[in-house]
């Protein structure tokens, strides 16, 4: 079963959207596995956004992320890693379109409400930096 790592920013947190985001998630059919609200250290914030180490907006993203809570998730189902990253819509808001949810409930490119794993290795790697073992639940046993 595939697993994704998604995280409702900040902003999104803020604007209370946690509710409206687990909603589509949890219709669209997919399954909750872990989930909290939480405010991430400054490590994990460089080992999740390493990939854009450099680059101009890098410092103000992770000053961003790490400013106030944020939910974290961990999502399993079949192709949960690509259609989340549809359901999501286009990082840039411009091109996100009407229907996802940056497309619905963002304006600018750097609050764009949600992140989401875009590859089977980002999500292994996001899950660990966020979650451990324990604090995923196990579906197999339900009767
Ligand atoms: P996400 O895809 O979750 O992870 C990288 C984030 O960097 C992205 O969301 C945006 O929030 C942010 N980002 C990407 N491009 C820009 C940009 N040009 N300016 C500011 N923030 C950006």
């Amino acid at each position: 079963m595939e697993r994704t790592f998604l995280m409702v920013k900040p902003d999104g947190v803020q604007r209370a959207l946690i509710g409206e985001v687990v909603r589509r998630f949890e219709q669209k059919g997919f399954q909750l596995v872990g989930a909290k609200l939480m405010q991430i250290t400054r490590e994990q914030a460089e080992y999740h956004y390493a990939e854009h180490v450099g680059k101009p907006f890098y410092e103000g993203l992770v000053q961003f992320i790490t400013s106030g809570p944020v939910f974290a998730m961990v999502w399993q189902g079949d192709r949960v890693i690509a259609i989340s990253r549809t359901m999501m819509g286009k990082t840039d808001t411009l091109e996100a379109g009407p229907g996802t949810i940056r497309g619905d409930f963002a304006v600018h490119t750097n609050r764009n409400i949600i992140h989401g794993s875009d590859s089977p290795e980002s999500a292994e790697r996001e899950i660990n930096n966020f979650f451990s073992s324990s604090e995923l639940v196990d579906y197999s046993q339900v009767i």
